[in-house]
């Protein structure tokens, strides 16, 4: 038997980890206490099709659409197909969805040709999810570590040996393991302003990149339209768009609509810039979600979370508009991996938001991130069961990306101080000469290591290594398209769409 380590307890996470330790000894190890993950803070649901009008092949053509021709086909194709099988198992694990008239209730998203998301305690899906697999995991074999930190991946003679953890009593300790599987979520905490909760640092993601493994697409960061704009940047779904609220700006008035035909349930994408270009032309003032077409007892119901932190914010939405901007939601890219969870580093598994499997493209398709959790997590447990690491190709030696223009005035490093570059440049809308400056700062904090003797310490220094990534990234790719958007780019976006806030309203 094999020992596996599993890093992160979001939904993918704990599937790898459920169905791995049938075979496996595993070791799941979670930086915070199991169930705090981007999974528990989705709020939408999980797409996937389930009902006999929907089809596999209307999902995919979905899914390739808003991903703006850069994902992988093949990928896309095993997501939507492997779906329902994998929602089944989830309501097996004791996930209720939501049911009307005793069939599953049908949440409509934007770019969904067909509404086939499904969704738990109204907007509590991730929750739901989330407490289902942790008491499975609790009745599993798993061993399980919280407060337990990826320092970095250990590799011997070209594969993963293990990882170098740092545990809750601070000390940093080896573990030895025969796979390593990456679950550790997406970056959120790159920008000032994310719907991300505070883990949210990329640290599998920077120990993959450190180690040797490949990453892609880290251009690819999407900006979800409908953040409550407290400090929190409470996520406001989609789904509320879905049932109906629209979008207004300072004047009240709808202005998506001369954005694309689709209006506010246009691709992700092009509704965070239309909201960020039309917060831009009205002096950086958030625009507003008016949903007081759906009532109070309806949005209650259908929403309790939402309307739990609208409220506590001093907004009755079902009489007032709530202020809303983009924040930084979900990462496209990351380690590269195949169809199974296999990184190109041998012995070492991404799965999830930290894996870059080639379903999102250029810009995820809402809902289909769960999914992907789901699908990609039972994959990898099931290559774990008949992978012979000592075939598994030796990777291409490490590209290191040199410091190659540091700035000598750039400003000292702070975490704060990273977000705010970032959002400026890297945000919404980049332009060259935007990213050039970002990359010289970057390279400035870059050429002297940060302190490792915090866990603050430990994810300032992955945060800093992903941010430059997602910089020269940007740089790179020089057209504008899905969630990468260039003002300089040919295919031009509006170059009023850049905005900074000046006045959050609550
Ligand atoms: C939302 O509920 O709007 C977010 C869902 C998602 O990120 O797919």
């Amino acid at each position: 038997m094999a020992r596996v380590i599993v890093v992160g307890s979001g939904i993918a996470g704990l599937t790898t980890a459920l169905s791995a330790a049938a075979h496996h000894e595993v070791v799941l190890v979670t930086k915070s206490t199991l169930g705090q993950s981007n999974t528990r803070y989705a709020q939408g649901g999980i797409a996937g099709v389930m009902f006999a009008e929907d089809s596999v092949e209307a999902h995919i053509i979905d899914t390739l659409a808003a991903g703006a021709g850069l994902c992988d086909e093949e990928a896309v194709r095993v997501l939507c197909t492997e779906g329902p099988a994998r929602i089944r198992e989830l309501v097996a694990f004791g996930v209720e969805f939501d049911r009307t008239d005793g069939e599953f209730a049908r949440g409509r998203e934007a770019a969904h040709s067909y509404p086939r998301v499904l969704h738990a305690g109204g907007d509590a899906t991730g929750a739901r999810i989330e407490a289902a697999l942790v008491a499975r995991i609790r009745e599993s074999r798993a061993a399980i570590l919280e407060d337990t930190f990826l320092v970095d991946l250990v590799v011997e003679d070209g594969r993963v040996a293990g990882a170098l953890l740092r545990f809750a009593d601070g000390e940093d300790r080896f573990m030895p393991a025969d796979a390593v599987v990456l679950a550790t979520g997406g970056a959120g905490q790159l920008f000032p302003y994310t719907t991300n909760p505070a883990v949210a640092t990329g640290d599998g993601a920077a120990a993959a990149l450190r180690a040797g493994a490949r990453l892609a697409d880290l251009e690819f960061y999407q900006f979800h339209p409908t953040a409550l704009t407290t400090a929190e940047r409470f996520l406001v779904s989609e789904a509320v768009r879905g049932e109906g609220a629209v979008l207004r700006n300072a004047a009240g008035e709808r202005f998506l609509a001369a954005v694309h035909p689709d209006a506010e349930l246009a691709p992700r994408d092009v509704v965070a810039r239309g909201i960020a270009a039309e917060m831009a032309a009205q002096g950086g003032l958030p625009v507003v979600l008016d949903a007081t077409m759906l009532g109070a007892s309806f949005l209650a119901n259908r929403f309790p979370v939402i309307d739990q932190a609208v409220r506590a914010s001093g907004i009755d939405w079902s009489r007032q508009y709530v202020p809303v901007s983009p924040a930084a939601h979900y990462w496209m890219g990351g380690v590269v991996t195949d169809l199974d969870g296999r990184t190109t580093l041998p012995g070492l598994y991404a799965v999830g938001e930290v894996a870059r499997t080639g379903v999102h493209g250029a810009n995820r398709l809402a809902s289909n991130s769960l999914l992907e959790g789901a699908v990609f997590g039972a994959r990898a447990a099931r290559a774990l069961d008949t992978d012979d690491v000592s075939a598994w190709p030796a990777p291409p030696r490490p590209v290191v990306t040199i410091a190659r223009n540091p700035v000598s005035d750039a400003p000292p490093f702070s975490r704060a101080e990273l977000q705010r570059v970032l959002w400026d440049a890297a945000g919404l809308l980049r332009d060259g000469a935007g990213l050039q400056h970002a990359a010289a700062i970057l390279d400035a904090w870059s050429t002297a290591p940060l302190p490792t003797d915090s866990i603050r310490s430990l994810e300032d220094r992955n945060l800093l290594v992903l941010g430059r990534e997602l910089v020269l990234a940007a740089l790179a790719r020089t057209e504008s398209v899905g969630a990468h958007a260039r003002s300089d780019s040919p295919a031009g976006v509006p170059a009023t769409a850049k905005f900074r806030e000046v006045a959050p309203a609550c």
